[in-house]
């Protein structure tokens, strides 16, 4: 359970998203996950017994959307599903997570999926199949720049085209508008021009080693000594000049259980990991990641908007599935604060 002044903080970092009028826009992906539990994932070769199929929303780009509807933020997502009845559910999920859904298209074939496999401790393997993610084109992107140029900030990730995502920077970029790239599908070698118009780079610990080509442990903060973390740690300096030189001025890293580092200036600030009983990690990077797009636009500084966003992903790790899981702001406060909430 959170303190009496952590919950103070939360609400009100919450409130602020929810009383916010400027846009989040996402650009990019709409999944439907094939989802099924099984005790431990299967080796290569090998069959395991799972739960029952759970055919869920999901998608990186359409859950950072849906997180930050949730949670209160406007939102808009330009994307392509297909031509099928996944199409309808998901776009129907998006609309009750409060996305506006308007400017999507509609491809020829199948909508994007994916097949997931979840084990017991909560982890996840995950098989992408584009379908009509891969139909998003800079011509559907232009037609719709509208929409991107009413945006206060833009959510990118790889799931769709590159051409796409860059034709998507290049606008909001050429605007002023920040920026905010999820390099996941990882790819190494990304084109200048779109590390140029990223403002803030997002990967997760095991994204940042193979991006610097450093090993995995030298990204690792042990919780023992965050307290110690300062602001001019010695890995993460290094960590910092290496992203800098890489052309990545700002950055967020997430840990999965051990938190996540802003990297902004000369700063490094480590952000708390937040415990709870995990269930399903699927999803729980792109509800972070939703929440800094819901932050950014309410004008909260990334520090802040870290802070509430390790809540917000953390309450996503408790249920099942990705969109399926992600709370509202009310939800997410009776869950750490039940007892003020109630009284
Ligand atoms: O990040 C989780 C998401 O990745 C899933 O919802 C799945 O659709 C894949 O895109």
């Amino acid at each position: 359970m959170v303190t009496a002044q952590e919950h103070s903080r939360i609400k009100d970092l919450l409130g602020r998203i929810v009383s916010g009028t400027r846009r989040v826009c996402v650009m990019g992906s709409a999944n439907v996950d094939y989802t099924v539990t099984t005790e431990e994932l299967p080796l290569p070769g090998q069959t395991v017994n799972g739960g029952p199929l759970q055919i869920l929303p999901g998608g990186k780009s359409a859950n950072q959307a849906a997180s930050a509807g949730r949670i209160g933020a406007r939102v808009s997502m330009l994307g392509m599903v297909g031509q099928d009845d996944n199409a309808d559910f998901l776009l129907r999920k998006l609309s009750e997570a409060h996305v506006d859904t308007s400017h999507m298209g509609s491809a020829p074939g199948p909508s994007g999926s994916t097949v997931i496999t979840v084990d017991s401790h909560g982890e996840n393997t995950i098989v992408y199949s584009a379908g009509s993610n891969a139909q998003v084109s800079p011509d559907y992107v232009q037609a719709n720049q509208s929409v991107l140029q009413e945006a206060a900030v833009l959510g990118l990730c790889l799931e769709s085209p590159l051409e796409a995502v860059m034709a998507s920077a290049t606008i909001c970029h050429n605007r002023g508008i920040p920026v905010l790239l999820n390099d996941s599908p990882f790819l190494a070698d990304l084109p200048r021009e779109l590390i140029g118009q990223t403002d803030i780079l997002l990967v997760n610990e095991h994204e940042l080693a193979d991006l610097l080509r450093i090993e995995p442990e030298l990204v690792a903060v042990d919780e023992q000594v965050a307290d110690g973390f300062g602001r001019f740690h010695d890995q993460w300096e290094q960590i910092r000049s290496s992203l800098a030189a890489f052309g990545y001025q700002t950055a967020i890293v997430t840990l999965g259980s051990h938190g996540a580092v802003v990297l902004n200036g000369s700063q490094a600030t480590y952000i708390r990991p937040v415990h709870v009983q995990a269930v399903d990690t699927t999803g729980c990077g792109d509800s972070f990641m939703g929440t800094i797009l819901s932050g950014i636009a309410a004008g909260l500084s990334l520090t802040d908007s870290a802070y509430l966003a390790s809540y917000v992903a953390a309450y996503a790790a408790t249920g099942i599935g990705a969109q399926a899981s992600y709370g509202s702001s009310q939800q997410i406060l009776n869950f750490y604060f039940p007892v003020t909430e109630k009284s």
